[in-house]
């Protein structure tokens, strides 16, 4: 009797002392996790703050530094980085600093071309991320004739740099620009989309990010015909393979017998969502996109049916220069029909949402206003605007002027007068 009951002595004492042991232990664990949830907290605390320092920073050094007008630039290293894909690396000709830029933003060039009347107004994003300050580098791919009119001149610019810029030769730049901009003072999981040469100012935006040492999530879904046209292959190939954060997938559209899959890209066809669900799961993500028009329509429509927001869907189209884009969409806002005076050409036209913007109705009624990239982003196509208001059928990413509008992708709100 004395043993049984020294035994479930033994036993309730035994089971107290686990009791509290467990308690202990779970203590200890709990202790552990949130100081361990601390160290992460204080650690993206840290970053948070070092990025919006260095926000304010680029911010005060961008004032000092940057120019207004075109600045000559010395080309001072050419290098091929694919079939028809050139790096251009420029240094300013005064030696002056550079003032810091935003990844994502284009420089836009004003060239003299021998034979052409005028200058010529080409926007190129900036290819590298904005940490690399002595030189600015854009990245440039051939333009042929359309496949529908083989006849037709080539890219004119395009081709102007690569068979005819030579290191040494001076271009004319404007201050670095634009609304496609990664938010750097942000720690979201994002994706980069980019199609052919769109690549390059998502190339800067996965630089930075890298640069910066920052541990942000990254996908980066990019898309070329082939491996000969596959641009910075190492050098997205090392960021991927030494950033666990950064998850790189290269789709060749057409690849070629030569080209290995698993080893130069990771799915044959085009990019979509399909495949990008696939592969996140979650539609958690900011998606930044660039590249041919086919890619962007289709993609940013299959992103809105997946439920992505659309203040989660940035893009910039690389809008053809020369020949006149497809007529937009006339905006929900914009009115059916409206009188528009040119007034110092002495005319006056009706615009409809058939017409497209205030260049194209100008140009149809033989009223000569100067264009560059017909993509709201240089500012060449910039017009007085006498009387009215007008809308735009996308953000301009170089804002114009107060009492003036980018005529490229402006449509009249009411009757208004142009100072063209
Ligand atoms: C913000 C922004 C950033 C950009 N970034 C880059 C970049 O990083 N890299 C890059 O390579 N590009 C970029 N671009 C595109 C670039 O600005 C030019 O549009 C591109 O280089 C083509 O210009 P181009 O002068 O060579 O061709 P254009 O002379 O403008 O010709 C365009 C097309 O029209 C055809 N064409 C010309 N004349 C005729 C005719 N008479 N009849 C029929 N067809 C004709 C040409 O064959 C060509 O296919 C960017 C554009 C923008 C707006
Ligand atoms: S032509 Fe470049 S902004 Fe209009």
């Amino acid at each position: 009797m004395v043993a049984v009951l020294e035994i479930a002595g033994y036993a309730i004492v035994g089971g107290a002392l686990l009791e509290v042991a467990f308690g202990l232990f779970g203590m200890l664990r709990r202790q552990v996790e949130r100081a361990r949830h601390d160290r992460a907290e204080e650690a993206l605390f840290r970053r948070r703050s070092q990025a919006l320092l260095s926000a304010a920073e680029a911010r005060r050094e961008t004032a000092e530094l940057s120019w207004t007008g075109f600045r000559k630039f010395e080309i001072v290293d050419k290098v091929m980085e694919a079939e028809g894909i050139c790096s251009f690396y420029l240094r300013p000709h005064d030696r002056m600093p550079l003032p810091p830029f935003e990844p994502g933003q284009h420089l836009t060039f004003r060239l003299r071309i021998p034979n052409q009347a005028k200058p010529v107004v080409r926007c190129y994003s900036l290819s590298e991320a904005p940490s690399r300050r002595e030189v600015y580098r854009i990245t440039i791919k051939r333009v042929p004739p359309p496949p529908n009119e083989p006849e037709a001149p080539p890219g004119l610019c395009s081709d102007f740099f690569h068979d005819s810029l030579q290191v040494g030769d001076i271009v004319e730049v404007q201050a670095p620009s634009g609304g496609f901009c990664l938010d750097r003072t942000r720690e979201t999981p994002i994706v980069l989309i980019g199609g052919g040469i769109g690549l390059t100012p998502l190339l800067s935006m996965l630089n930075s990010i890298h640069d910066s040492g920052s541990e942000r999530e990254v996908w980066f879904f990019y898309g070329a015909r082939h491996g000969g046209e596959h641009v910075m292959k190492e050098h997205l190939r090392r960021i991927a393979a030494g950033a666990p954060n950064v998850h790189l997938v290269v789709c060749y559209s057409e690849p070629r017998a030569q080209d290995r899959l698993g080893e130069d890209y990771d799915r044959a066809g085009h990019i979509s969502v399909a495949m990008m669900r696939e592969r996140l799961g979650a539609a958690n993500y900011d998606f930044y996109l660039c590249g041919p028009p086919p890619m962007m329509s289709s993609v940013t429509a299959d992103l809105a049916e997946w439920g992505i927001p659309e203040s989660a869907i940035h893009f910039e189209a690389f809008g053809p220069a020369t020949v006149k884009r497809a007529r937009p969409a006339a905006s929900a806002e914009s009115v059916t029909e409206v009188e528009v005076v040119f007034a110092r050409s002495g005319k006056t036209a009706r615009w409809t949402a058939e017409v497209g913007s205030l260049l194209d109705l100008a140009e149809a009624n033989g009223v000569a206003i100067e264009f560059g990239c017909r993509a709201g982003s240089c500012g060449t196509c910039s017009t007085a605007l006498r009387e009215g208001e007008v809308d735009y059928l996308s953000r301009p990413g170089s804002p114009p002027e107060r009492g003036s509008c980018l005529s490229c992708v402006a449509v009249p709100k009411g009757r208004i007068v142009l100072d063209a």
